[in-house]
Parts: structure tokens; sequence; C-alpha cells
């Protein structure tokens, strides 16, 4: 990877993996895009940051060709409460970015890493430990597009040749970028709230096991896979990956550990929850362990402790 191009990169993951990826491989080495102009000032004027709306195919190509990119980590894309708000532009932005990534990739000999979700699963999915590879017949758009590219990728990787890699992510928390609106977002919200009023009041209900990830982790993964020998992988799209798994009730009292005051209510959205109770409970990474040495450092204790630390000192809260 000499030259790379993040789509959707003012976002929560490529917000933070720009800046990453700047100081590993140079900043002029790589290129960021989105289709807004809105973000932090350090990642958009600290390197080369062009406009792209990823259903242009052209545009792309235009800037892979300008740049001489060899390398695409493809984020832009609907999340699942707002793709299940907006099914038809989920479906457009969703697979009309991914077809023209890879289709970018075919002609030019780019390679790919894109993540897919702990949304590509559905109820029937085995929920607990879910395996790799198991039933995937997700309830959501959002979902479905996260399936259909998993799919679309392999195609691409054993019929063309373009080597695609990625990974399920799970919910990610982390405090520099906020969420773009998902079902785990409430997992970032409570931390903001528990600082800011020392109250929280969840829109995903007691009990409801989701994994989850420290950001940390989730650049890690982007890093460590795209630079993973591909004689190694058996899967490509997409690896379960995990950190953590749990309810609001266990995040809240990690937090009142710190903060004994806090208290967590409940105000539960029918939307958001129905979705949630299509995931699973925790994935089973064996095989990410196995083919490329996946191995997250940040656990619930860790993750709560860094996390407060870091917002009060971004929220100037004492
Ligand atoms: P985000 O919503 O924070 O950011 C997405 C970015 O894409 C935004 O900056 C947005 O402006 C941009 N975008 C939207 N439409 C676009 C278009 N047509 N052209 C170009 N850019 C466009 O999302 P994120 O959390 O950074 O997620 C990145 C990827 O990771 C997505 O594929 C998402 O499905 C996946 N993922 C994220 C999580 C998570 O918890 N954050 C979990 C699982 C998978
Ligand atoms: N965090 C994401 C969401 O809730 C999972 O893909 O949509």
């Amino acid at each position: 990877m000499k030259k790379i191009l993040i789509t959707g990169a003012l976002g929560q993951i490529g917000s933070e993996l720009t800046l990453l990826m700047r100081k590993i491989y140079g900043a002029d080495n790589v290129v960021i895009s989105d289709i807004k102009k809105e973000g932090p000032a350090e990642v958009i004027d600290g390197g080369p940051f062009e406009i792209i709306d990823v259903t242009d195919g052209k545009r792309i190509f235009e800037v892979v060709k300008q740049y001489q990119v060899d390398h695409i980590v493809h984020l832009a894309a609907l999340l699942s409460a707002v793709g299940e708000s907006k099914p038809n532009l989920c479906w457009d932005v969703n697979m009309g970015g991914l077809y023209n990534c890879l289709e970018v990739c075919r002609e030019v000999g780019t390679t790919m890493f894109t993540p897919s979700s702990i949304a590509a699963f559905g109820p029937s999915t085995p929920p607990d430990n879910t395996p790799q590879d198991t039933i995937q017949r997700p309830t959501t758009m959002y979902g479905v597009t996260k399936v259909a590219g998993e799919l679309l990728c392999d195609y691409y990787f054993q019929r063309f040749g373009v080597d695609s890699r990625g990974v399920r992510y799970p919910g990610l928390i982390s405090y520099q970028t906020l969420p773009g609106g998902g079902t785990t977002d409430y997992a970032v919200h409570i931390y903001y709230d528990a600082l800011k009023h020392g109250r929280y009041t969840s829109f995903i209900a007691e009990g409801t096991k989701m994994d989850m990830m420290y950001m940390p982790d989730a650049l890690e993964a982007v890093i460590q896979l795209s630079e993973a020998d591909g004689s190694q992988l058996i899967h490509r799209n997409a690896f379960n990956i995990t950190a953590m798994s749990f309810a609001p009730e266990q995040l809240a009292s990690e937090i009142k550990k710190h903060i004994p005051s806090f208290t967590l209510d409940y105000d539960v959205d029918p939307v958001r929850q129905a979705i949630a109770d299509s995931w699973p409970n925790s994935l089973d990474d064996s095989d990410a362990r196995a083919e490329w040495g996946w191995n997250p450092k940040y656990d619930l204790t860790a993750m709560t402790s860094e996390m407060l630390d870091k917002l009060r000192e971004k929220l100037n809260i004492k």
C-alpha cells in the first residue's frame, strides 16, 4: 500500500483512521474523500482531500488515476437506523458505492478494504458465539446491503482476482467523532451524558446484548488485515471480529465505578430495538485470530476508563 484513498473519511471511523494512516504511510500518501466538506480541520487540512460521491463511479476512477491510488479503504455508507428510515438511499449508496469501488479496483488493479457489520446477521442466525460461517438472513436494508456486499466482494475476488478484504465490525465506541446513525450509538452517547448530566436514557432495552469494540482496536483491524499475507486468508469478506459484548446495564455499572451517582433509565425506540434484537449477542472471532492474528487490546473496563478520561478533557469537565 503506497497510495491510499479513503471514502467516507469524515465519518466516525474515517476521521480517526485518516490520522493513523497519515502517521504510518505519510500524509501525502493518504487521499481522503467524502460527499461533505465539513469535518475536523486537522483531518481536512492535513493532507489531500477530494469531494467524492461514491455513487459516481467516474469520479472515483478520476481520483484513483490522479493520485495513482493502489489501495481503497471504502467506508462511505449509511448505517442501520438511517438505513431503515431511507431504505432506497441506503441501497443506492451502500450497493452502488461498493460496486463502483470494485469496478475501479478491477480496472486499475487497486486492492480494497471495506467493512461489513454484525448487521449482516439476522434473527435466524445462532445468536451466541455466532460462527464465522453461518445463516445470514438479515431483516434490515442495511443488513441486506452488508450481506450482498460481502458476496459481491467475494465474487470480484473469485471472478476477477480483485483483492478485497473486510471485517464484520460490531458497534464502535469512540470519543472523537460521533457515530453516524446506528443502533449501537447508545453506547457512545451514554458516556457524553454520564459526564454532562450524570444520567442517560437508553433507547435500547435492558438485557439487550450486542458486540462492541473501542476505536483503536477497530483501526488496528484495518491496518492488520490490509497488510496480512493473502495466502494465509481462507475467508475474506468478511471476518467476524469482536472485543466485548454487553447490555446497557452492564455498561452503566462500569461507568458507575467512575461516577457513582450515575443513573440509567430507558425509553426504548421500537425501531432500533427490533434491529438490535435481530443481531447476535456475541460473535466467535476465532477465524480472524487464526488467519491474520486479530487480538483486540481493550475490554469494557479499559475502554470505559479511557473514554471517560478523554471525554473529560474534550468537554472540559473536571
Ligand atoms: P459514518 O456514518 O460515521 O460515516 C460515513 C461517511 O460516509 C460520512 O462522513 C458521510 O458523509 C459519508 N457518505 C455518506 N454518503 C456518501 C456518499 N454517497 N458518497 C461519499 N460519502 C458518503 O459511518 P462509520 O461509522 O464511519 O462507518 C464506516 C463503515 O463502517 C460503514 O461501511 C459502516 O457500515 C461500517 N460499520 C460501522 C460501524 C460503527 O459502529 N461505526 C459498525 C459496523 C460497520
Ligand atoms: N454500529 C452499526 C450500526 O448500529 C453496526 O453496523 O448501524
